[in-house]
């Protein structure tokens, strides 16, 4: 109830922020005169319908737009403010956020203690470079490893190099397995990456070539020699699929883009003991699903050593929207890397690993873990009672803890924008899935308030 309030709310009082937004921003609000009979009546039936041609909103689309390579198709609201498990967009219209960025912000948006921190280290030392030493570079790296360890996870976790994305802690690990592999095999046989089918690792142009999608890779072909792809959780594949070969076999225990597909533990116990047989360096990429998401640190911490990775990979919540990204290895592939072999600018600058320092220290914290799975469990009830309602619409459910992917028998495009104009931002992974990657703090109320809303766009989609 409380949500429905204050969407009204936050609805009734669009003007007045409108013109305070325009104010300071000089972008023009939408007149009365020329919105037409047609948009005031689905206007009023929605919460938040999406912002209309003559809106401030779409002003500032058509100034911006053109500016900007059109590398992503963006629904019509603009958001200018977060606040915990909400957006608000320029029309001062209120968002529960079911995507927390896309798995980023775990902690909530514009949580007060990282925001003060953010003003304390940028007053401080924002930046001085990896030529130096700083307090907060190490702090972090040391940080992940104790956690790790503590996790039950990568038992053996060693040393961090510390960057700035996803892509490039994938990047860093790629060729950290390559190094690793030249020295145990100068010969230079010991080159393949092995991915699975619906992984995503990220856009440049190794982690690409370790992302065998089509959609991705073909507009920017040829790929990295020496990958090649395997099916997730296809066991009996493992033996010609893992090599001699191979240097190096990434792996995400869920995968997220990929439309939120668990590996099973069977699997990753097998693919660690294929690696280990051959010489390849395994490297799991927890880039979405860690840190948490899981209800445990590393969403592979449950597993016995022998299936732990030799490299793992972080980024997205690590910073809650400040931009970090980090790769732990263990010492077998440390001590193949020499200064001078890798490096970044602006990675493990002073301000991003302060504010992860904390961050990592509250996404640990095991009441928060527990909480994770008992929201989890509020998303599950939720799903159960939308199969029962919308019978066949629903295939499946998959996924662990808050990273949870509904399979429709559908596409969810409809229903992403029904439940955007009814106050619900969801996303979508693979196909025709939604995903549920909310933060980690949402209240279960909040998540209640959200299923409840995802109900009503599914029945308005199916008038
Ligand atoms: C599992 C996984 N790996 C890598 C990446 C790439 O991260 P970034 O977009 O920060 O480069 C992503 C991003 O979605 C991801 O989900």
């Amino acid at each position: 109830m409380a949500f429905r309030a204050s969407l009204r709310l936050a609805t009734t009082a669009r003007p007045a922020a409108a013109r305070l937004f325009s104010q300071a921003t000089s972008v023009p609000t939408s007149s009365a005169s020329s919105v037409t009979a047609a948009q005031i009546r689905r206007d009023a039936a929605l919460p938040n319908p999406d912002p209309a041609e003559d809106s401030a909103s779409a002003a500032l689309v058509r100034e911006h737009a053109p500016f900007m390579v059109a590398t992503y198709a963006r629904p019509p609201p603009v958001f200018v403010k977060g606040q915990g498990s909400y957006l608000y967009d320029i029309e001062n219209r209120k968002y529960l956020d079911f995507t927390a960025g896309i798995a980023v912000n775990s902690l909530g948006h514009c949580d007060p203690e990282i925001s003060d921190l953010i003003a304390q280290q940028s007053k401080t030392l924002m930046h001085a470079s990896n030529l130096y030493y700083n307090p907060w570079t190490g702090a972090l790296s040391k940080l992940l490893i104790e956690q790790t360890i503590a996790s039950g996870g990568m038992h053996d976790t060693a040393a961090v190099f510390i960057c700035n994305s996803g892509s490039e802690a994938n990047e860093a690990g790629i060729k950290f397995a390559r190094k690793a592999a030249k020295v145990l095999d100068p010969s230079g046989s010991k080159t393949e990456i092995v991915s699975f089918r619906n992984a995503f690792h990220g856009r440049t142009m190794g982690a690409l070539s370790a992302t065998p999608n089509p959609k991705y890779q073909a507009p920017f072909a040829p790929m990295v020699p020496g990958c090649r792809v395997g099916d997730l959780n296809d066991i009996a594949a493992l033996p010609a699929l893992v090599t001699e070969s191979t240097c190096s076999v990434i792996v995400e225990p869920i995968q997220g883009e990929g439309g939120v597909q668990v590996a099973s533990d069977e699997f990753l116990l097998a693919l660690a003991a294929r690696c280990r047989e051959v010489g390849a360096v395994l490297h799991y990429d927890e880039i979405q699903c860690g840190l948490s998401r899981t209800g445990q640190l590393w969403a592979h911490s449950h597993l016995p050593p022998d299936a732990h990775p030799d490299i793992l990979t972080t980024a997205k919540a690590l910073g809650n929207g400040f931009p970090i990204g980090a790769t732990l290895v263990n010492g077998r592939v440390a001590e193949k890397i020499k200064v001078g072999d890798h490096g970044t600018t602006f990675g493990g600058n002073p301000l991003a690993c302060r504010l992860a320092v904390r961050i990592v220290e509250r996404l640990a914290d095991p009441a928060l873990q527990r909480g994770v799975a008992e929201k989890s469990q509020v998303f599950r009830d939720g799903f159960e009672k939308l199969a029962g309602r919308f019978q066949g619409l629903v295939q499946e459910v998959r996924g662990k803890g808050l990273i949870l992917g509904l399979q429709l028998s559908e596409d969810p495009a409809p229903i992403v924008k029904a439940a955007r104009e009814r106050g619900l931002l969801v996303i979508t992974a693979g196909t025709n899935t939604l995903r549920f990657v909310p933060s980690l703090v949402m209240s279960e109320e909040e998540i209640k308030e959200g299923l409840g809303v995802l109900e009503e766009a599914i029945l308005a989609t199916r008038a």
